[in-house]
């Protein structure tokens, strides 16, 4: 068996997690709002045709905030198509993702919809092929409390009162050549800073997220972030990151390790961004907004799905195994140890497209393997993120050398201290953690649930939604003044709470 041991101390703190890390991403994309969240033929659909077994579902992921309406999909919208009277909204194609949008689903929609999964809306607007103009309309439509054109608008819609929505994307990946409208560092950072300030004028409370580069491995990232934040630092609060990791070669300690890369490119991103906070002279300091993580394949024929055109096709629909489920866990543990620097977070997506949700038109919901470990993660990671220095040994594959082979983030809560832990050892062997908890003598109990299967490939389906589910640890860990020991099963996802 592995041994590790992990080091904790009451007052060595990272930071306090901001509770809006769990967030979520909701995109006009696939199946996600046309049978996934809105289907009003589903037999558990509520008087706006929105599905109640996914709004249950959705609702125990404890997301505090929902990105909308993309992703790519955003840099085409026009927001005016999806509110007011749905059978005078028209029907458009959709270039991101090649289907036809009906717009029965928009803006209202989705603020009713978050209403119903407690969480708030975190709104993109388009600056690929529309620009500040049209951003300014958006947030005056939605923030206004009325007496303007669009305020009105919104009332006469049916919505008296402001959705107040705090926190606005600056586009989606403007730096990609995929994106509609796509721009260079110095042409985005200019459109988004003149789209900030006209927003910010029309609300001076509302937040705003400037697109960092679309992945650490774009040419340009670097160069993207330091002339796009030199062009509008003064008007953005966050950069945006974006990350999906697969196995497509099927080498699974290398896709373990990936967490590690996912944390290189949170500290490069905040070094970018301080530095130009340096070369400003400025006391401001830029967050971070991970609002698109998780594991993805990105193969070719999950997009290619149905017929082009057609409305709800089966696009990006990941079947999530347990070793998928791992990489989550992992990519969790790496958010909330940079929480310091990263106040937002959006798993990407929610519903059947890369998503923890599944469902089957007309048929039943569940959930995916991923599910699991982000529900721990937004149920307990909500308190103070504690230094955990781990002594543990190391592992070299292709993404990388030296990983550890134990992944580990503590969060200390009002009444308990949870240890959240990944065992990725590659040779497939328990790990014995031994800890010591300084400053934690009193507690009065401890919990341990693991994430394990046998078969790393195996995954949930309608026909067997639990074959991936947490379950009670085989033995409880040992408690000894400020030490324990737990033994954390090969290829785990472990959360362990101490009561205090
Ligand atoms: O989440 C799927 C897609 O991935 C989004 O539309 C885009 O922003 C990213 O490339």
């Amino acid at each position: 068996m592995q041994k590790a041991k992990l080091t904790l101390d009451k007052d060595f703190t990272i930071s306090e997690v901001d509770p809006r890390l769990f967030g979520g991403f909701v995109e006009h994309l696939g199946r996600h709002i046309y049978t996934g969240i809105y289907e009003p033929e589903h037999p558990t659909a509520d008087e706006q045709g929105f599905r109640q077994d996914v709004i249950d579902l959705v609702k125990d992921l404890r997301m505090p905030v929902m990105r909308y309406p993309g992703g790519n999909f955003v840099s085409g919208y026009r927001w005016e198509d999806g509110v007011g009277a749905k059978d005078q909204r028209p029907a458009r194609l959709d270039l991101a993702w090649g289907a036809k949008e009906p717009n029965t689903f928009g803006t209202n929609e989705f603020a009713d919809w978050c209403k119903k999964v407690n969480s708030a809306p975190m709104l993109a607007v388009n600056l690929g092929t529309r620009g500040p103009e049209q951003a300014q309309e958006l947030v005056e439509y939605c923030n206004h409390p009325g007496g303007t054109y669009w305020s009105d608008w919104r009332k006469s819609h049916g919505y008296a009162n402001p959705h107040n929505v705090k926190l606005w994307c600056l586009g989606n990946e403007m730096d990609g050549p995929w994106q509609m409208g796509s721009k260079t560092a110095f042409e985005y950072g200019r459109i988004a800073n003149e789209a900030a300030k006209l927003m910010k004028w029309t609300d001076p409370s509302i937040e705003t997220v400037l697109c960092g580069s679309s992945g650490r491995g774009m040419r340009t990232f670097g160069k993207w972030e330091w002339e796009s934040l030199h062009e509008s630092y003064d008007n953005v609060d966050y950069l945006s990151l974006h990350t999906y990791y697969g196995n497509a070669s099927d080498d699974t300690p290398s896709f373990l390790a990936q967490p590690d890369n996912m944390a290189d490119f949170i500290r490069e991103s905040v070094a970018l961004s301080d530095a130009v906070g340096a070369s400003k002279k400025s006391k401001k300091k830029i967050h971070m907004s991970f609002d698109e993580w998780n594991v993805w394949y990105q193969t070719p024929d999950q997009v290619d799905q149905d017929e082009k055109w057609s409305v709800g096709r089966h696009q990006l629909e990941q079947k999530y195994t347990m070793e998928d489920a791992l990489v989550v866990g992992g990519m969790l543990i790496t958010l909330l140890t940079h929480a310091d620097r990263v106040k937002v977070g959006c798993i990407a997506q929610v519903v059947n497209v890369i998503g923890p949700v599944m469902t089957d038109p007309g048929g039943s919901a569940w959930k995916q393997s991923i599910y699991h470990p982000f529900e721990a993660a937004a149920t307990y990671g909500q308190g103070t993120v504690l230094h955990s220095l781990i002594d543990a040994p190391t592992y070299d594959s292709k993404s990388r050398d030296k990983a550890s082979v134990v992944m580990v983030a503590s969060v200390l809560g009002e009444d308990s201290l949870t240890v959240f832990a990944v065992n990725r050892d590659p040779s497939g062997q328990p790990v014995e953690l031994t800890g010591n908890l300084r400053g934690f003598e009193n507690w009065s109990g401890v919990q341990h649930s693991v994430l394990i299967n046998d078969d790393l490939k195996a995954r949930n389906t309608a026909d067997a939604p639990s074959r991936v589910a947490p379950q009670s640890a085989e033995t409880l860990p040992t408690l000894d003044g400020a030490n324990f020991t737990a033994i954390l099963p090969p290829y785990s996802w472990n959360v362990i709470r101490f009561t205090l």
